[in-house]
């Protein structure tokens, strides 16, 4: 297959969720479907810590989640589908963010009885705002959730997307009978008595199928018309615009409507897009010129070895094992020598990957979060990746005094590398880090014993909202205990305020002073 053929059988994505929703459930079930792997459970068992082939930190190990997102492939149906995985345990990082940098749509996996939880919306902002699109599968039919209706105004009102279903739950809980999908013309019978599990509408429609006088039925078919004069039209376009979230409901633990949602899923995800550089121009996935971007590092993927893995999503060309690039921000060639790619239980070495794939670039610290690779002609870096503004803080001192030096400099390796944010307390010089999640502090805390040897000491300070103001407003007698003057590691000067009531007594008592969500000049 020549290589413009390889690129547009590429589909890219990444399932956002909230805890137990039942990601990891649907994941299997694609996998499984895609022959990566051959029984479910797999991905479970790593999640559990159950997993033979473990390469992860022991941080992971003990609470059973994994840290940092991995990378998933499989082909079904002609395509070639990435899935990369984002941490969905309440602990999540920059990391999970980052994740969604690189991938061209994401799957909103959403619990039937929950709604729209915490996490999800968080997740979808990002989303959101890079304008992507976005499948919806409401999960977990085999119980008793909300109305379908309720959850389709509920992504409305709460993400502000509108919907259209492209199936609709017939009954559910005790009561569910399968789901009627508007995109086949047929009912998907969820526990077919005949053995037959796909019933063409035309079948149901002459009363030739005990479903066809089912109360349950009766109301799909109500609900289907109602949802045909007053819903949202089906609108490509729009799906691809991120404007319109086509919804599945199905059920990921009894493998219900996943199938039917993979196929309907890859028909309409995009092909691998294009990225901007800096200057704006857009390179496009065709370009002959290999180029990527570093979006993540993880750090000792094998405990037996320290090194670090920093995750490119190639964006042009294709790669080639031991293949020179130059990397932007230093201008150096580097040679892609030890690369891996992601498998659902093993990393497998890189035959071949091309734009819209992930690679793995084995790292001794060349590489930084954002970092731009390119040959030939393409010479631009494209443009950063956006930082996301901590919520959770701790200040944090080193151990022993005696060893400031260890300290300064694993903190400054952390924070380049992305895994944590730095601020200086612009009046007493304490330092502080900024993450968005807990976990972050742990891996944090891990590798600072373990990579550079450096014991230490964090204290809480619990939730903070960041507001950034200009340089010229700066007065340190504006600092308070609920509105700490810092700066963070550009030497930006900003405030960490305790809560809303701060920031608004602040705002009231400084009107003059412009507070920004990020810092601008
Ligand atoms: P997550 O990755 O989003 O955190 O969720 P995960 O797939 O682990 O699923 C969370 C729980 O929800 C699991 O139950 C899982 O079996 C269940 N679940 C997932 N999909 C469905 C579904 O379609 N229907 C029903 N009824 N349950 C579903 P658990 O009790 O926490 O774990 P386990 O006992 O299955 O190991």
């Amino acid at each position: 297959m020549n290589r413009e053929e390889e690129i547009k059988k590429r589909r890219t994505f990444a399932i956002i969720s909230h805890p137990d929703a039942g990601k990891t459930t649907i994941t299997e079930q694609l996998l499984k479907f895609g022959g990566a792997i051959r029984e479910a459970g797999t991905v479970k068992a790593r999640k559990t810590g159950n997993f033979a082939k473990s390469d992860w930190m022991d941080i992971e190990k003990e609470r059973g989640i994994s840290v940092t997102s991995s990378v998933m492939q499989f082909d079904y149906a002609g395509k070639r589908v990435n899935i990369l995985d984002t941490p969905g345990h309440e602990d999540f990082s920059e990391d999970t963010y980052r994740t969604l940098m690189a991938v061209d749509a994401a799957v909103m996996v959403i619990d039937s009885a929950k709604g729209i939880e915490a996490q999800t919306k968080k997740l979808f902002q990002v989303v959101k705002h890079r304008g992507i699109p976005v499948f919806t599968f409401i999960n977990k039919l085999d119980r008793d959730g909300r109305e379908p209706l309720d959850l389709l105004s509920e992504l409305e009102e709460v993400l502000g997307i509108e919907s259209v279903p492209m199936n609709w739950p017939i009954g559910m809980g005790k009561n569910f009978q399968g789901l009627y999908d508007f995109t086949n013309d047929r009912v998907e019978v969820y526990q077919p008595a005949d053995g037959e599990r796909f019933v063409a509408l035309s079948v149901l429609t002459k009363g030739e199928h005990p479903l066809a006088s089912n109360p349950f039925y009766e109301q799909a078919v109500e609900d289907a018309e109602l949802l045909a004069d007053a819903g949202n039209p089906f609108d490509e376009a729009r799906v691809i615009a991120g404007k319109l979230t086509p919804v599945f409901f199905g059920s990921a633990l009894t493998s219900f409507g996943v199938q039917t949602f993979l196929e309907s899923f890859l028909d309409y995800a995009p092909e691998p897009h294009s990225h901007q550089t800096v200057d704006g121009e857009a390179i496009e996935p065709l370009e002959t010129d290999f180029s990527g971007f570093v979006f993540k590092i993880q750090a000792n993927m094998d405990p037996r070895h320290r090194d670090r893995i920093a995750f490119v999503r190639i964006v042009s060309g294709e790669f080639e094992r031991g293949m020179g690039v130059q990397l932007v921000r230093t201008g150096k060639q580097v040679k892609l020598a030890n690369v891996t790619q992601f498998m659902a239980d093993t990393r497998e070495n890189v035959q071949n990957a091309v734009a819209g794939d992930i690679i793995g670039v084995y790292d001794t610290g060349t590489y930084q979060v954002g970092d731009t690779m390119t040959t030939g002609k393409l010479k631009k870096a494209f443009e950063p990746l956006p930082t996301f503004t901590p919520e959770l803080f701790m200040r944090v001192q080193a151990k022993n005094v005696m060893k400031q030096k260890s300290f300064h400099k694993g903190i400054e390796q952390l924070v380049q590398e992305g895994a944590i944010q730095l601020y200086t307390n612009y009046t007493t010089g304490d330092i502080m880090l900024g993450a968005v999640g807990q976990l972050q502090f742990e891996v944090f805390k891990d590798r600072m014993e373990r990579e550079y040897h450096s014991d230490i000491v964090m204290t809480p300070m619990g939730k903070k909202s960041v507001r950034w103001i200009n340089p010229e407003q700066l007065d340190e007698k504006m600092s308070s205990s609920r509105n700490i003057l810092a700066r963070d590691r550009f030497d930006h000067p900003l405030f960490l305020f305790e809560n809303d009531f701060a920031l608004r007594w602040f705002k009231d008592k400084y009107p003059e002073v412009v507070l920004k969500e990020e810092f601008s000049v």
